[in-house]
């Protein structure tokens, strides 16, 4: 029996699924002396404990109330959970989705490949990905597009603050300040909109109203700032990975270049083959049984889900990267039906899926409408960095002879 795999080890954060199949099939269960949490790494046990009510996410590890300003749905759970989502979901999904955001998202690709394109070359991640989600989420919240900028160093300062665990008080110290500056730019306007709502996103939430209760200003700025971690790192990430996992599969890209109703299956195997965000916590609220042991009550799960989306007894060749699979079907309704774990499932799943969808096809789409023979600048495919959430750092595109 091989050893079991350390999660912090630098060989984990060079390459997770050597280690990930090694912990499905030998170690299903294992309690991980360095994060002092149990391991989950098959699709049915990863399954179970984003669906089960007993898997509360209560005291979610990534310290995001201090990140937000406050709590915000990822750490709720109950009928407080069902209250604050239902006040902000709707806004996310159909006709509002199509209709209001659609464009927003279109004209931001647009505009952002405009930059650079009668360049020969770019970092796809620095000039595009990291770039359009924020300028999406600032424009459908009605804000100034002048902002921009300024959202994208908060952004930048919120992630910081949660992907260093507040350890490094500099690093704590940006996101705290950017945390009050945000509250301080929303303030005004807030009120403004609660004056005058129009059908911006930001005045819906103003105004949303469930069971009698509404968000409060520090609500308000709380979910704005969890916008902006969970809408951007993520999507960012997912842009940058279909880009390169298209790109290193040439005869896939040629395949979707051809016909582009094969972008939506894209987009899903991206998801599943290479999940943005690696892993996810709870706490069992009573000691359960998985996997033939026991988590102890109140003990913290990790559920890897990179490894839940390779799991052999869900998916033919799961290491393969395969827009044709057959046991994905990705136009279908994304909740009940989830075709991976990318999004989580159950009562958490992702309130912005349908926006990230969106986000991504629309980019893959205009990228290779406009760039016909864009290639890996020095010819390899960059690698994935990061352990709770993975991506390309940078992808450097030679964009080709697109110019006559
Ligand atoms: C929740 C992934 C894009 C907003 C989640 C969860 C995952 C996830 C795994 C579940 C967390 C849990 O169970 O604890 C992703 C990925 C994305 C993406 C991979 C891009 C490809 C977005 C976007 C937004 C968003 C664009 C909004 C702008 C949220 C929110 C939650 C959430 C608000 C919390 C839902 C709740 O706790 O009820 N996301 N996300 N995400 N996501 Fe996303």
């Amino acid at each position: 029996i091989p050893q079991a795999p350390d999660i912090l080890s630098a060989q984990f954060a060079t390459d997770p699924y050597p280690a990930y199949r090694v912990l499905r099939e030998h170690y299903p269960l294992l309690h991980h002396e360095g994060t002092g949490s149990y391991l989950l790494s098959r699709y049915e046990d990863v399954e179970r404990a984003f669906r089960e009510p007993v898997f509360t996410s209560d005291n979610y590890i990534w310290q995001l109330e201090p990140a937000h300003g406050g709590r915000t749905l990822p750490q709720m759970s109950g009928r407080e959970h069902a209250v604050r989502r239902a006040l902000v979901a709707p806004a996310f999904r159909g006709r509002e989705l199509r209709e209001t955001f659609l464009p927003i998202i279109e004209r931001n690709a647009r505009e952002l490949i405009d930059a650079f394109r009668e360049d020969d070359e770019v970092d796809l991640v620095a000039q595009f990905a990291t770039r359009l989600p924020i300028n999406v989420i600032v424009d459908m919240l009605g804000l100034d597009r002048a902002d921009h900028d300024r959202f994208h160093d908060w952004y930048t300062a919120v992630v910081g603050f949660i992907a260093n665990l507040a350890q490094d008080p500099k690093i704590a110290d940006a996101g705290r300040r950017a945390g009050e500056e945000l509250a301080a730019y929303l303030h005004p306007i807030i009120q403004k909109r609660r004056a005058a709502p129009g059908d911006d996103l930001l005045s819906r939430l103003c105004t949303a109203e469930v069971e009698g209760v509404r968000m409060n200003d520090q609500d308000i700025t709380a979910f704005v700032s969890l916008l902006l971690s969970a809408g951007g790192e993520t999507t960012d990430k997912a842009i940058a990975l279909i880009v390169r996992n298209l790109l290193a599969h040439p005869e896939q890209l040629a395949a979707v270049r051809a016909d582009r109703s094969l972008v939506p299956a894209a987009f899903a195997e991206t998801l599943r083959h290479t999940p943005p965000v690696q892993m996810i916590m709870r706490q069992p609220a009573e000691d359960v049984t998985v996997s033939g042991g026991t988590v102890p009550a109140g003990a913290t799960v990790t559920c890897l889900i990179g490894a839940a989306n390779r799991d052999a007894d869900r998916y033919t060749h799961p290491d393969a990267f395969d827009v044709r699979r057959p046991d994905l079907t990705p136009d279908t309704a994304f909740s009940a039906a989830a075709q991976h774990i990318a999004f989580g499932l159950g009562r958490h799943f992702c309130v912005g899926a349908l926006l990230a969808k969106a986000e991504v096809e629309t980019s893959i789409n205009q990228l290779l409408d406009a760039f016909p023979d864009m290639a890996f600048a020095d010819g390899v495919a960059p690698p994935d960095a990061g352990v709770f959430t993975r991506g390309p750092r940078q992808l450097r595109l030679r964009l080709g002879d697109h110019r006559r």
